[in-house]
């Protein structure tokens, strides 16, 4: 098979890294890529956003299947715009996209199919908004309704920052249209996981749990990032809670969304806390999570590009997915600043000295080649991934890499996969 792989980021680059490994595969193409695509794939630099112009290179190179990556494309309508075109695409169309691109539309389908999920109000009117948030408790979480790059979410622990968060999304725009309407959202408290499945519109698989680091720095303080690390599995989630996330959130959301007349098709990612009353819906996202493709597709046994060609096919019943017992760690190596202002163009070092690494791979996210040197080219750099038996000497492995790997400014958090290693020994901060 011809496989085109839509993306540019460290998940794109795990799923080029599986799908090249499948034995159907003929040819790898990436639009548009990065450094460590480029090394496996043909990349070609049609961007992610640009629907017609990858309609017209599948169907020029007669690519037999196309993955999409990020949410944008998939909101936007690339796979509506492929299936006019009779061209197998893998991932939801514009309207069942529409769980990720409105957090409003979520919200209220979750409602419909009694899926647990915090309180909410949503708002379109920025004083109805502001007379609200006189009235509540905090604290509360407001959030953009539309695609805000992971960082339409705000945490209010007071009335100030309240008001002062609706005026950024609402007044200033912070997240352009994307703020035209926002919700208020009761703040939950608890361990976050992330638990992935794929389906074909009616049947599914569920993926095995992993757990982003969302902060920027140790111990989950400062900023919101795309995320600095994932692992997998995530022993917060444990065999009874995962039966419980499956049976009150994934089940009623594929069949909520076939019985409504628009069969979820691809990944869905349920963002989920655990709260003391139980799991709770944060967030619905359509395709993989960047950091934690990284971190389950390395233990995923089966040949995902079958598995994939299966759910466009309707055929999901007859996978079973067969996972690999090791724990896995990815740790983001990022440009120093981010997710503020940061500088690209440093030289990387030390990629050789991993890729003898047994059990070690490094997915690459902003990186591209200046001639025979890679080079960072965004904020996250690369997704530095091993296996191990366990936790702990998954992480070691995965820090063992990371210290060989230089480029100037590099930043990562030291503690990823630390707070699962604390719950296994016992030890859990309330
Ligand atoms: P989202 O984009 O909705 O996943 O939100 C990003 C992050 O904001 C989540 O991973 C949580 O850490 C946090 N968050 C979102 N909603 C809530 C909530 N209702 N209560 C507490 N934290 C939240
Ligand atoms: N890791 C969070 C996301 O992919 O949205």
């Amino acid at each position: 098979m011809k496989v085109l792989i839509i993306g540019s980021g460290g998940r794109e680059h795990a799923l080029a890294w599986k799908i090249k490994q499948s034995s159907k595969l003929k040819k790898l193409y990436c639009a548009p890529g990065n450094g460590g695509m480029a090394t496996i794939a043909e990349c070609v630099d049609i961007k992610a956003e640009d629907i017609n112009g990858l309609v017209q290179f599948v169907k020029k190179k007669k690519i037999d299947l196309t993955v999409v990556g990020p949410e944008a494309p998939l909101v936007a309508g690339i796979v509506d715009a492929f299936e006019e075109e009779e061209l197998m695409v893998f991932g939801p169309d514009a309207f069942a996209s529409k769980l990720e691109g409105s957090k409003i539309f979520a919200k209220e389908f979750m409602d419909r199919w009694g899926i647990p999920t915090a309180d909410f109000r949503a708002f379109d009117d920025v004083e109805e908004a502001r007379d609200f948030l006189h009235q509540v408790l905090f604290p509360v979480v407001i959030k953009a309704d539309g695609l805000a790059a992971g960082k339409g979410v705000m945490i209010c622990e007071n009335l100030d920052q309240a008001l002062e968060a609706l005026d950024q999304i609402m007044k200033e725009k912070v997240f352009k249209e994307a703020g035209n309407r926002i919700i208020v959202e009761e703040c939950l408290v608890g361990e976050e996981a992330s638990i992935l499945a794929i389906s074909d519109g009616e049947n599914y698989c569920i993926l095995d749990s992993s757990q982003d680091h969302k902060r920027i720095f140790d111990d989950d303080v400062g900023p919101n990032t795309g995320g600095m690390g994932a692992y997998s599995p995530a022993p917060v989630v444990t065999e009874e809670l995962l039966r419980e996330i499956e049976l009150r959130v994934i089940e009623p959301t594929i069949l909520g969304m076939h019985q409504e007349g628009h069969p979820f098709k691809g990944v869905l990612y349920a963002g989920l806390m655990m709260t003391s009353e139980g799991p709770q819906v944060l967030e619905f996202n359509v395709r993989f999570g960047d950091p934690e493709a990284q971190a389950v597709i390395p233990r995923l046994k089966n040949d995902l590009l079958e598995v994939m060609v299966a759910a466009c096919e309707g055929r999901l019943d007859e996978m079973g997915l067969i996972w690999d017992p090791r724990s896995c760690v990815s740790v983001v190596m990022s440009s120093g600043g981010y997710p503020g202002e940061y500088e690209v163009g440093k030289k990387i070092e030390g990629l050789d000295l991993v890729v003898a690494e047994e059990d070690t791979v490094v997915f690459h996210a902003g990186t591209k080649f200046e001639g025979d040197d890679v080079v960072t080219s965004g904020g996250r750099v690369l997704g530095v991934t091993s296996l191990g038996e366990g936790l702990e000497t998954a992480i070691e492995r995965a820090y063992t890499a990371v210290e060989k790997i230089k480029f100037d400014r590099c930043f990562f958090r030291r503690d990823i996969g630390a707070k699962a290693l604390r719950r296994m020994a016992g030890v859990r901060r309330t």
